[in-house]
């Protein structure tokens, strides 16, 4: 084991899926600050890039151990959570592969030791939202893969962290910066959603895996301090660049033209900025107990770091720094 790895007593090894990519990077830089033992599943590098490479290279550099294979090769992962004494098993695989992950729910019952497994979610609750294809067939293979972790019995937690702290884009990925020519509203901009950064995406999920209260729930992320409609967040973004910037409305049916297209990433990313900002997926039900629990609920004194924090560090990367405030 590394020796830059603090370990943290009692609490079991966890295996990371996904850590090269968007969403895993956060998950494994978080359980390594935890001080947990953690694995990182890290497919051949060497057909990936080397910014992916160096990604790994830093995990480790920070204690993680790298295992080497493929979550759909079932018997392979069965001996690897036996052989490495996994408890904790965390699955952050992109939306092309979230069907691979039926060889590894397999395999986690296989072994049955393992605590708890939380699939690749961390966006909106799949068995509510309803989006518009072709983000629809994604949230297929999502609750799929759930019907199959209750089918088997397998101990887990669902994450529902819903938009990652960014500027809600219906065309472009969730790490471009906010716009300084002009805004899009959608309709009249008046439907909220909730925002929470990577690292804190990263932070809750690693807290949750320990917490009895969050056996086989979703767990909800809706932190009060970043609840906004897009007509807020252009206001945020004013203050931050100190000037103001015209806006244009983007109608519904103009967001259905992006999804029907079918090309991607854009047309997946216009049909969940559909269901966010017109049908409300986020905010049109109520957590009210049973198998739904809200994370500020739980930990009612840990803070979620805020939007207004994000677009002071977005102005200053756009190096607007006379009147970030
Ligand atoms: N809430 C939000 O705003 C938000 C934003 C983005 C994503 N998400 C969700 O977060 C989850 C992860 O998405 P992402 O965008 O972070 O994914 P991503 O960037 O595409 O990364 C996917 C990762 O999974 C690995 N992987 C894929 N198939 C694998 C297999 N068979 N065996 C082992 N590793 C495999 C990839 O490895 P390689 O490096 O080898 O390809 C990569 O590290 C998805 O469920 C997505 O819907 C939510």
């Amino acid at each position: 084991m590394a020796k830059h790895m603090r370990v943290a007593r009692g609490r079991g090894a966890v295996l990371i899926i996904g850590a090269t990519g968007f969403i895993g990077r956060f998950i494994a830089e978080a359980s390594l600050e935890s001080g947990r033992p953690t694995y990182l599943l890290v497919r051949s590098l060497l057909s990936s890039s080397s910014s992916k490479a160096n990604a790994i290279n830093s995990l480790q550099h920070k204690g993680a151990i790298v295992l080497h294979g493929m979550i759909n090769e079932k018997e392979a992962m069965e001996k690897m959570l036996r052989e490495n004494e996994i408890e904790v098993v965390i699955s952050a695989v992109g939306g092309r592969d979230l069907k691979d992950q039926v060889g590894l729910v397999q395999a986690i019952k296989a072994v049955g030791t393992i605590k708890r497994f939380l699939p690749s979610e961390f966006g909106h609750d799949v068995d509510r939202a309803d989006p518009i294809e072709p983000a629809l067939t994604a949230y297929k293979e999502k609750r799929k893969i759930r019907r199959l972790i209750e089918d088997l019995g397998v101990p887990h937690t669902y994450i529902c962290c819903n938009s990652i702290a960014a500027w809600p884009y219906h065309d472009k990925t969730h790490d471009a910066l906010p716009p300084l020519d002009q805004f899009q509203i959608y309709g009249d901009g008046s439907v909220k959603a909730y925002f929470v950064t990577g690292n804190d995406i990263g932070k809750f999920t690693i807290k949750i895996v320990d917490d009895v209260r969050t056996l086989n729930k979703r767990v909800h992320f809706r932190p009060t301090c970043n609840f906004y409609d897009i007509k807020e967040l252009a206001c945020l973004w004013e203050t931050k660049i100190g000037r103001t910037l015209p806006r244009i409305t983007i109608t519904e049916n103009d967001i259905l033209l992006v999804a029907a297209e079918n090309s991607m990433p854009r047309s997946i990313i216009a049909a969940l900025t559909h269901d966010i900002f017109f049908k409300g997926c986020q905010v049109n039900f109520k957590i009210d107990g049973g198998e739904d629990v809200e994370l500020s609920s739980l930990y009612p004194h840990e803070s979620f770091q805020t939007l207004d924090g994000s677009f002071t560090d977005f102005a200053a990367e756009l190096n607007i720094k006379s009147v970030v405030k």
